[in-house]
C-alpha cells in the first residue's frame, strides 16, 4: 500500500478504477446506461475538473500570493521555478477540460441556447427565470476560463521566466497576473452559487 501511495501516477490510476467500479454499479440503477447515466457520468468529469481548477485558483490566492512576500529572496526561485509553473500546467488544462464537459452538459440537456442567452431566446416568459440564472453562473465561468488563457498564463510566462522579459515587463506582468487571478477568486464564488443551486432548485 505504501509502494502504491508513493507513486503518484499508480494512485491516480487506483483512483479512477474505483471510481470506473462505482461508475458500473450505478449503470445497474433505474436508468442503465441510457443518456441521463451518460449526463451523470459528465457531470462527474466537470465537477472533478473543476475542483482541480479552482483548487489550483484558491492554493494561488489562499497560499502563494499572499506568502510570496514573507519568503526570503533566495528561496523564491523554488517557488517560481518549480512550484508555480507546474500547479499553473494543472491550472490551464483543468480550466480548459471543465469548460469542454460543462458545455457538453448544456448540449446533452438541450438547454445551451437558453442558458447561453440567459433565457432570452425565443422571448422571455417568467419560466425562463432558471435559465437566467444558470446562464449568469455560466457566463462568470466563462470569462474566468477566458482570463485564464488570455491575461492569467500569458502574464504568468513573463513574471516566472518561461519566456524572456526585461525586469521592467516582468514586474508589470506579475502584477496583472496577480490581479487578474484575483478576479477569478471573487467571481468563483457567485459562480458556484449558481452552478450548485439551479438542479436543486429548478430541476
Ligand atoms: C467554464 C464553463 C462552465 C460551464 C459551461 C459549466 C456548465 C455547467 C452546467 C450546464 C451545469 C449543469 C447545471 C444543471 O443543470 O444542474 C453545471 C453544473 C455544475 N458545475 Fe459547471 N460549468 C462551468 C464551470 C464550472 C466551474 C469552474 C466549476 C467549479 C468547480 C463548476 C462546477 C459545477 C458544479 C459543482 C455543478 C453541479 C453539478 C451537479 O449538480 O450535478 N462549473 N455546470
Amino acid at each position: 500500500m505504501a509502494g502504491l501511495l508513493s507513486n503518484f501516477r499508480n494512485t491516480v490510476i487506483v483512483s479512477v478504477v474505483l471510481a470506473l467500479v462505482l461508475l458500473g454499479a450505478f449503470a445497474t440503477g433505474p436508468v442503465g446506461t441510457s443518456e441521463i447515466f451518460w449526463q451523470g457520468v459528465v457531470r462527474w468529469l466537470h465537477v472533478f475538473f473543476g475542483i482541480l481548477w479552482i483548487g489550483l485558483l484558491y492554493y494561488f490566492n489562499f497560499v502563494q500570493i499572499r506568502k510570496m512576500p514573507d519568503i526570503p529572496a533566495e528561496l523564491k526561485p523554488a517557488v517560481t521555478k518549480h512550484i508555480a509553473p507546474e500547479a499553473l500546467f494543472w491550472f490551464r488544462w483543468s480550466a480548459l477540460a471543465t469548460v469542454v464537459m460543462g458545455v457538453a452538459i448544456l448540449v446533452m440537456r438541450g438547454y445551451a441556447h437558453e442558458v447561453l442567452t440567459m433565457g432570452l431566446a425565443g422571448g422571455y416568459t417568467a419560466s425562463d427565470k432558471g435559465f437566467t440564472l444558470l446562464g449568469l453562473g455560466v457566463w462568470l465561468a466563462i470569462i474566468m476560463f477566458l482570463n485564464v488563457w488570455g491575461i492569467i498564463w500569458p502574464n504568468q510566462k513573463r513574471a516566472l521566466g518561461i519566456v524572456e522579459a526585461d525586469a521592467d515587463t516582468k514586474a508589470k506582468s506579475t502584477r496583472i497576473a496577480m490581479l487578474a487571478s484575483r478576479t477569478n477568486m471573487l467571481l468563483s464564488i457567485p459562480m458556484l452559487v449558481s452552478m450548485t443551486m439551479y438542479q436543486t432548485t429548478f430541476g
